[in-house]
């Protein structure tokens, strides 16, 4: 089973008739080893904060939350590519940081590469980043550590000049040397114009069908996170109510007394 790297992945896009990438999220041990030999990216996401954490939004995940949930991921992947996003102001105050941090998420959280948000704005950071062998996923669109400043989670692109900025930054992110970009929550027709602009993958979430990847959040598609359907998840399971039912029929056990029986027991004379 030979690895998927950022070369393959680069790669993928310039052999013809390749199959989209598929990619997921992540954020333990358990799940990693389940989807290892079916994707080929494993994301851990800052949406770990909303997903594992509870919260309302990714901007309080820490540094730290990040190394600690790659780690975990790392030990169940042997074929995925392993890519962590940077956390929310750990890239945006200065280079030097960004750096730092980066090769912290590398080192103890044993990722092959991180993402970050952003186009025109992070591109220099980028550059730098890459310079030094640390390989970017670009992430752009909806980019959801900005959700203040963008007045919420809304489909962005919607007006010509809008387009336009995304467009730029795309290119920006291609030339400062990331190997793939997320594009997030933006109308069909312009992630198909820059998946063809661009020489490098795109990874769709929202972004319909015509980029060369595309990612979803696990727990989102496999039914578990009952407070969440958006118009871009499509549930290919119901684990809330498997799992419920599971959790209600042993709880009726143990209650009952039909739990443990015999052969779930251990006994000096066996
Ligand atoms: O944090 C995350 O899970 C993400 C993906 C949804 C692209 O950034």
């Amino acid at each position: 089973m030979s690895r998927v790297t950022t070369l393959s992945i680069r790669n993928s896009k310039v052999v013809e008739g390749m199959s989209p990438l598929v990619a997921v999220t992540a954020y333990d041990y358990t799940f990693a080893k389940l989807v290892d030999d079916l994707v080929d990216i494993v994301l851990v996401g800052d949406s770990v904060g909303m997903v594992v954490q509870g919260h309302s939004n990714t901007l309080s995940v820490r540094l730290e939350d990040m190394i600690y949930h790659s780690r975990c991921v790392s030990k169940g992947l042997q074929k995925a590519h392993l890519v962590v996003d940077m956390p929310f102001m750990s890239y945006q105050v200065n280079i030097e940081d960004a750096l730092k941090n980066a090769g912290r998420l590398l080192s103890e959280g044993e990722a092959h590469a991180v993402k970050i948000e952003g186009g025109v704005a992070v591109a220099k950071t980028i550059t730098k980043m890459v310079e030094v062998g640390i390989p970017v996923m670009g992430h752009i669109g909806l980019t959801p550590q900005s959700v203040h400043a963008l007045g919420g989670y809304r489909v962005q692109g919607k007006t010509a000049s809008a387009r336009e900025s995304i467009i730029q930054d795309a290119i920006a992110l291609e030339d400062a040397g990331v190997y793939a970009m997320v594009l997030e929550g933006i109308p069909v027709e312009l992630a198909k114009a820059i998946t063809e602009r661009v020489k490098v993958p795109t990874i769709g979430i929202g972004a319909g069908p015509n980029c060369d990847g595309q990612i979803l959040v696990l727990q989102d598609f496999l039914g578990l996170n009952t407070d969440f359907h958006p118009k871009f998840v499509k549930r290919f399971a119901q684990l809330a109510e498997e799992t419920r039912k599971a959790v209600g029929a042993y709880a009726s056990e143990v209650r009952q007394k039909n739990f443990p029986e015999r052969e779930h027991s251990f006994h000096v004379d066996s």
